[in-house]
């Protein structure tokens, strides 16, 4: 075994772009300080029972900056996630806890860098409290870690949605159609917020904003009588169903999987106004790729910022961008909070004073007044009960065949 102290790292979690350039950040890094670099395979498992790590050096991650996905592997399954629904955390089996503590003491690491999004963190924080050394790096395309203005892979995501957005309109506008976009976020809509904007969506429902779908009718009536005889609707896939709730597959001892509510949107919107509608799910196409520059900017510097972490010893507490600086929180206080889009924000009222609607009452005289609220905590809940669940399943199945049936008539 080498005698140079070490640094490990690990990806958990849903992939994203940017994870590579993380890796690479911490190798180059710890490289110009003195360390040897290790990297823990499919997440937090390669990590015991049994022990799978590679050795990182410059030269076998030359070239992965611009790669999506990461070489390292990942996971948001197994033995060890921590987390339910976000206020569901689950406690660690001590003897994990036990196995990972002797792995990294047989290895040498001096400081273990995991990186991933609040379930996976929540994972990072237990090992601290545990007296493993760790820092975190916060990852997620969804944009929803508190304590960071921005999580990388976010900005590739919504270039992607935004693509696609693109594309929609030409189609939408040639078959003067209602084209509606299903893009990720479970707890908050900022991708849908932020390629709305950029793609030239008309209605952006997400799960902050309360909507009907006479709303999202009227603003389709509206664009008709002003000779605009397309609509471009992006819709999240936290964005409750009014009345029903969130469009949700449970899963056994994981995150509900969330989807679907994209064709009930469509589906409803054609059956009300009798106007050619379709679906794109966009799905884990935003997930995939080559992360943009601000993503390998962001993931780079977290990758170099979280090797100093490890330097200063400053254990248990995670990277954060707090624009233009790049700083630090404890792990403890990023994972109790998820930031989601602020219905009186910026971003918001400038997309309303443009005319974009949110599916909600649409203020009468000033595009700047506040909208209707959901909810002052702004805490979302992922918990779909059974019910709801099982409601929606069959309402979407009901659709799916519907639209089978339609595909073959067509
Ligand atoms: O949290 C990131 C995310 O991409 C969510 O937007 C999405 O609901 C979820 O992961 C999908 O996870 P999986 O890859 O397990 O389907």
């Amino acid at each position: 075994m080498s005698s140079r102290k070490r640094i490990g790292i690990l990806t958990s979690g849903g992939d994203c772009p940017g994870l590579n350039a993380v890796i690479r950040g911490v190798v180059k890094t710890s490289g110009q300080l003195g360390y040897d670099c290790v990297g823990f395979l499919r997440g937090y498992e390669g990590l015991c029972d049994p022990v799978q790590y590679m050795t990182l050096t410059k030269k076998n991650t030359e070239g992965i900056l611009s790669q999506g996905g990461t070489i390292l592997g990942s996971t948001n399954r197994g033995r060890f996630a921590a987390t339910c629904n976000i206020e569901d955390r689950v406690g660690l089996d001590p003897d994990l806890l036990e196995a990972v503590g002797v792995t990294v003491e047989q290895l040498d690491i001096d400081g273990l860098v995991c990186v991933g999004g609040d379930g996976s963190l929540a994972i990072a924080h237990q090992f601290h409290e545990f007296g493993i050394p760790v820092v975190g790096v916060p990852k997620t395309i969804d944009n929803d870690l508190s304590a960071t203005a921005f999580t990388f892979g976010f900005d590739s995501a919504v270039a992607c949605a935004t693509d696609a957005l693109d594309r929609l309109h030409t189609t939408a506008a040639s078959h003067e159609r209602v084209m509606v976009l299903e893009v990720m976020g479970r707890h908050a809509g900022w991708i849908a917020l932020h390629a709305g904007i950029a793609g030239g969506g008309d209605l952006i429902l997400i799960p902050e904003i309360a909507w009907t779908f006479d709303e999202v009718c009227r603003k389709i009536i509206d664009r008709e009588l002003n000779g605009r005889r397309f609509t471009l609707v992006v819709v999240a896939e936290g964005a409750a169903l009014p009345q029903q709730g969130l469009v949700a597959t449970n899963v056994e001892g994981a995150q509900a999987r969330l989807g679907g509510i994209g064709p009930i949107v469509a589906r409803e919107i054609e059956r009300r106004l009798g106007k050619e509608t379709r679906t794109v799910i966009l799905g884990h196409l935003q997930r995939g790729g080559t992360p943009t520059t601000f993503d390998r900017v962001l993931a780079t510097q977290y990758g170099a910022h979280a090797v100093r972490l490890i330097v200063e010893r400053r254990f248990g507490e995670m990277i954060c961008y707090n624009p233009p600086e790049i700083g630090s929180v404890p792990i403890a206080e990023a994972v109790n909070r998820i930031r989601v889009v602020d219905p009186h924000g910026s971003a918001v009222r400038a997309a309303r004073a443009l005319g974009i609607s949110f599916g909600d009452e649409a203020a009468p005289h000033s595009p700047f007044a506040r909208p209707t609220e959901r909810c002052d905590e702004l805490r979302p809940s992922d918990a779909a009960t059974a019910e709801e669940v099982e409601a929606n399943a069959d309402f979407a199945l009901e659709i799916a065949e519907a639209a089978a049936e339609e595909a073959l008539l067509d």
